[in-house]
C-alpha cells in the first residue's frame, strides 16, 4: 500500500518536473555566452537537510521556480551527468550539450556525448565559460575536488532517499550568497539557493 501511494506520488512528481524542464525548449535559443579562459565548473544540485538527492532514479519533490532556476543558469552550457541520471530524464536536455559519463562501452543516447573518463568529461568543456556538474550522487563525488561553485538549493526538510549528496567540506568551500524561499500552498518545504566557492 505505501508502495502504491509512493509510485503515484513520485509519478506525479516526474511529470510536473518533466513538463518545466522541456517545456518552451525555443526561449533560450538564441542565447549566446562568452568564452573564458579558464572554465568555472559548477555543480548544481537540489539537497535537503540530509543531503537527500533521490529515490528509485529519480527526484524526490517539485519545485517549480528551482527547475526553471536550474534550467536558466545551465541552458547554453555543457551539462555532465551520470547514466543514471541521464535515464532518469525522458530525453536529453535541449539547449545545452549533454555529457554522460558510464563504463558501457556500447552505449550510445540519442542527444548526449558519451564518455567514460573524468578526464575525458573534463576535456570536452574546455571551451565553456561555466560548464555544470548535473549528477547525480556519484558524480558530484566523483568532481566534487574539481569544481569551482556548488550551487546548491537547499531543502529545508529530511526525505527518505537512496541517492544523497555529499557532505561540504566547509574547511575547502565558503559560503558566498544565500537566499531563502518560504514555503507556499501550492509548494510546502522552505529552501535556500546557496552558493559556494571554493577557498
Ligand atoms: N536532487 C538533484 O539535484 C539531483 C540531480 C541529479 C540526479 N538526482 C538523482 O540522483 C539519482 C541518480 O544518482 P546515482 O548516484 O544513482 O547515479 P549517477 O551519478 O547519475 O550515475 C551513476 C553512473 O555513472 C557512471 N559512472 C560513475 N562514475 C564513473 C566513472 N568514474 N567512470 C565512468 N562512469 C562512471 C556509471 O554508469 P554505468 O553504470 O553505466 O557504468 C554509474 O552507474 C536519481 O535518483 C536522480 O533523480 C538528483
Amino acid at each position: 500500500m505505501h508502495n502504491d501511494i509512493y509510485t503515484l506520488t513520485s509519478q506525479i512528481i516526474k511529470q510536473k518536473n518533466e513538463g518545466l524542464l522541456y517545456e518552451n525548449e525555443e526561449e533560450f535559443q538564441q542565447e549566446t555566452r562568452p568564452m573564458a579562459t579558464t572554465p568555472l565548473l559548477t555543480m548544481i544540485a537540489a539537497a535537503a537537510e540530509n543531503n537527500a538527492l533521490g529515490k528509485n532514479n529519480d527526484l524526490i519533490w517539485h519545485i517549480s521556480e528551482d527547475l526553471k532556476r536550474f534550467k536558466r543558469l545551465t541552458s547554453g552550457h555543457a551539462i555532465i551527468m551520470g547514466r543514471k541520471t541521464f535515464e532518469s530524464m525522458s530525453k536529453a536536455l535541449p539547449n545545452r550539450k549533454n555529457i554522460v559519463l558510464t563504463n558501457k562501452k556500447d552505449y550510445q543516447p540519442e542527444g548526449a556525448t558519451v564518455v567514460h573518463t573524468l578526464e575525458d568529461a573534463l576535456a570536452l568543456v574546455k571551451d565553456d565559460s561555466q560548464p555544470f556538474i548535473i549528477g547525480g550522487g556519484e558524480i558530484y563525488r566523483l568532481f566534487m575536488p574539481y569544481c569551482d561553485r556548488i550551487e546548491l538549493t537547499r531543502v529545508h526538510h529530511n526525505f527518505e532517499a537512496d541517492v544523497f549528496f555529499p557532505e561540504i567540506d566547509l574547511d575547502q568551500w565558503k559560503e558566498i550568497t544565500r537566499e531563502n524561499i518560504n514555503a507556499t500552498e501550492e509548494q510546502p518545504y522552505h529552501y535556500s539557493y546557496i552558493t559556494f566557492e571554493k577557498k
